[in-house]
C-alpha cells in the first residue's frame, strides 16, 4: 500500500489530488501483476497550510484493495496467494486521533506545511547561538517545520479536541503508517499503534542512536510519550488485516517512502544512492550501519530495520521540498499547462530557458539551506521570456535542486557518485533526465519498473514471510531494466548554468532586503 505521491501513475496530476496505491508484486520475480490508484484531495485552508482528510485517506485505501483484488482475480490470481502486505507513506505527516471513538481529531498535516514557522523561528532563537542544529545530534535533523514534533505541538496548542483528548488519555499520534496500520488491523477494537524506525525517525522525537523514542526529545516539545505508537523494525508482522478483501492477511512491512524506494532499488550497499522525484525529490545514500552527521545541511536518517534482529541501516538524506509540486503549480495556479506531459512538450519546444532561472521556494528551501523564510522567485526575464521558457526552467530548478544535494553529499562522503539512479512520477518526463545528467555530468539511471517504492515495501513485508526478493541478483529480477541518460552538454556550460543559479538562489533568500 503506498501512500505517497511518486507514482508514474501519478504522473498527470489532477488538482489538489494525490494518489494512493496499491500495487501487488510477484513473490519471486517481483514483476508487477497489478495495482489500483486513487486520487485523494489536498486542501490548503489559509496560505501554507496543507491538509489531508484522514478518513479519505484510509477509505482510498480499502477501495484500493477491493479493485486491485477484482483486477487479479480478473487475470486469474487466487488472492489466497497474497503473502504480506506492506505500507508504505509520505514521511512527517502528523495525525491525531482518539482511540476510543476511532476518530480523527484534526486533518492529517501534511509535511509541507508551513503554519509552524514562527515557532520554529522561537525554538532556533532559543538556542545557545541560533543554531538550527541544536537537536542534531540526537535526532540526525535540524529544527525546521517539515518534522512531525512541531505539527503535533501545533495540534496540541490549536485544536481543542486533540488538547482534551491528549489530558484525557484517548489520544493517539502517527504519522500516516500508524493511522493506517492501526485502522487496518482493527481501530479501536484492538488496532496496532506502531511505527517503523524509518517514519520514527522523521518526527525529531526519536534518538537515531538508541533508536528509541527520547524522553529529552519529548520534554523539549512538550509531547507525552503515552500518546507516541510503538517503535518496530520496517520488516516483522505488525497484525492482521481485520477486514476487508484482504482479511487475515500480515501486515509486515512499513517503510517512509523515501526507505522503501531506496530498498526498492537495491540500494543496500554503503555508498549506493537513489534519487527519488515525487512531490518533492529525495536523494538517500546508504551509509550502512554507521550514521554519519552532514557538514553540508543534509540530514542524517534511519534508511531501514529488515527484521526485529537486524541491525538498522542510516542514510545521509537530501530533501528537496518542491519537484513534482512546480508542475502542479504552472498547471494549477499559472493555467500555462494542462498536464505534465503537455510540461514537457512546452519546455522541449525551445529547449532552452533563455536565461530565465525558477526558484520554487514555495515551502521555504529545505536541504542543505533550511531556510524557511526564503520564498520563490523567477528572475532572468526578458521580453523575449515566454511560458515554453519558465517551463523549461521549472524543469531546470528540479536538476540544480537535485545538483546542489549531489554535491553536499560527495563532500560529505569524500566519494563522488559516479552515477545517479532514479525514480518517481518525473522520470517518466525524458527532458527532465537528460537535463539532470547535463547538469550533474553524470550518467542518470531509471528502472523500467517505475514502483520501486511499493516494490521496497512488498520485499519488507515479504522478508518477514520468508520472502526474500533481494536475494535474488537484480539481474535476474525480470522487470529491474533501466534506462540511461549519458551526459550530453560540455562541463562548462553546465558549471555555467549552475553558477546563475546559484545566484537566483541566494536572491530568493534575502528577497526582502
Ligand atoms: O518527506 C516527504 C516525503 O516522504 C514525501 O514524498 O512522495 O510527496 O514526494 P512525496
Amino acid at each position: 500500500i503506498k501512500s505517497s505521491a511518486q507514482s508514474k501513475l501519478a504522473s498527470s496530476f489532477v488538482e489538489g489530488s494525490f494518489p494512493r496505491i496499491l500495487t501487488v508484486f510477484n513473490s519471486k520475480t517481483a514483476e508487477l501483476l497489478s495495482h489500483h490508484q486513487v486520487e485523494i484531495k489536498q486542501s490548503f485552508p489559509k496560505e501554507g497550510w496543507v491538509e489531508e482528510d484522514p478518513k479519505e485517506i484510509l477509505q482510498s485505501v480499502y477501495e484500493c484493495m477491493e479493485r486491485t483484488c477484482e483486477k487479479l482475480t480478473q487475470l486469474n490470481i487466487d488472492i489466497s496467494n497474497i503473502k504480506a502486505i506492506g505500507v508504505t507513506n509520505q514521511r512527517e505527516t502528523t495525525l491525531v486521533w482518539d482511540k476510543e471513538t476511532g476518530e480523527p481529531l484534526y486533518n492529517a498535516i501534511v509535511w509541507l506545511d508551513l503554519r509552524t514557522q514562527s515557532t520554529v523561528e522561537r525554538l532556533i532563537n532559543k538556542t545557545p547561538g541560533r543554531n538550527k542544529n541544536h537537536l542534531k545530534h540526537k535526532t540526525g535533523l535540524p529544527i525546521s517545520t517539515y518534522f512531525s514534533a512541531v505539527k503535533l505541538r501545533w495540534l496540541m496548542d490549536n485544536v481543542d479536541e486533540v488538547h482534551k483528548a491528549v489530558v484525557s488519555h484517548r489520544a493517539m499520534f502517527g504519522t500516516v503508517d500508524s493511522w493506517l496500520i492501526w485502522c487496518l488491523t482493527g481501530g479501536k477494537s484492538g488496532g496496532v499503534h506502531c511505527t517503523d524506525v524509518t517514519n520514527a525517525s522523521r518526527t525529531m522525537l526519536f534518538n537515531i542512536h538508541t533508536m528509541d523514542w527520547d524522553p529529552e526529545l519529548c520534554k523539549y516539545f512538550g509531547i507525552p510519550m503515552e500518546i507516541l505508537p510503538r517503535v518496530r523494525s520496517s520488516s516483522e508482522i505488525y497484525g492482521l488485516m481485520k477486514s476487508g478483501a484482504l482479511s487475515g492477511i500480515p501486515i509486515s512491512g512499513c517503510l517512509g517512502d523515501q526507505s522503501a524506494a531506496l530498498v526498492g532499488q537495491m540500494c543496500f550497499q554503503d555508498g549506493q544512492a537513489k534519487n527519488t522525484y515525487g512531490t518533492g525529490c529525495f536523494l538517500l545514500r546508504n551509509t550502512g550501519v554507521k550514521p554519519v552527521m552532514s557538514e553540508h545541511g543534509l540530514l542524517t536518517t534511519v534508511a531501514y530495520k529488515l527484521g526485529r534482529d537486524k541491525p538498522a541501516c542510516y542514510a545521509l538524506e537530501g530533501s528537496v521540498a518542491i519537484a513534482g509540486a512546480v508542475v502542479r503549480w504552472l498547471q494549477d495556479n499559472l493555467g500555462i499547462i494542462g498536464s505534465s506531459e503537455e510540461l514537457e512538450k512546452l519546455a522541449a519546444s525551445v529547449g532552452t530557458s533563455y536565461g530565465c532561472y525558477f526558484v520554487p521556494a514555495f515551502s521555504g528551501l529545505y536541504a542543505p539551506y533550511w531556510e524557511p523564510s526564503a520564498r520563490g522567485i523567477i528572475c532572468g526575464l526578458t521580453q523575449f521570456t515566454n511560458k515554453s521558457h519558465l517551463a523549461f526552467a521549472a524543469l531546470e530548478a528540479v536538476c540544480f535542486q537535485t545538483r546542489e544535494i549531489l554535491d553536499a553529499m560527495n563532500q560529505d562522503s569524500g566519494i563522488p557518485l559516479t552515477q545517479l539512479q532514479v525514480d518517481g512520477g518525473m522520470t517518466s518526463n525524458k527532458l527532465l533526465m537528460q537535463l539532470q545528467a547535463d547538469i550533474l555530468c553524470i550518467p542518470v539511471v531509471k528502472p523500467s519498473m517505475p514502483e520501486t517504492t511499493a516494490l521496497g515495501a512488498a520485499m519488507a513485508a515479504g522478508a518477514a514471510e520468508g520472502v526474500s526478493v533481494w536475494s535474488l541478483n537484480p539481474e535476474d529480477l525480470s522487470e529491474v531494466t533501466s534506462e540511461k541518460f549519458e551526459p550530453q552538454i560540455n562541463p562548462e556550460e553546465s558549471e555555467f548554468r549552475y553558477a546563475r543559479w546559484k545566484k537566483a538562489v541566494e536572491k530568493s533568500m534575502n528577497w526582502e532586503t
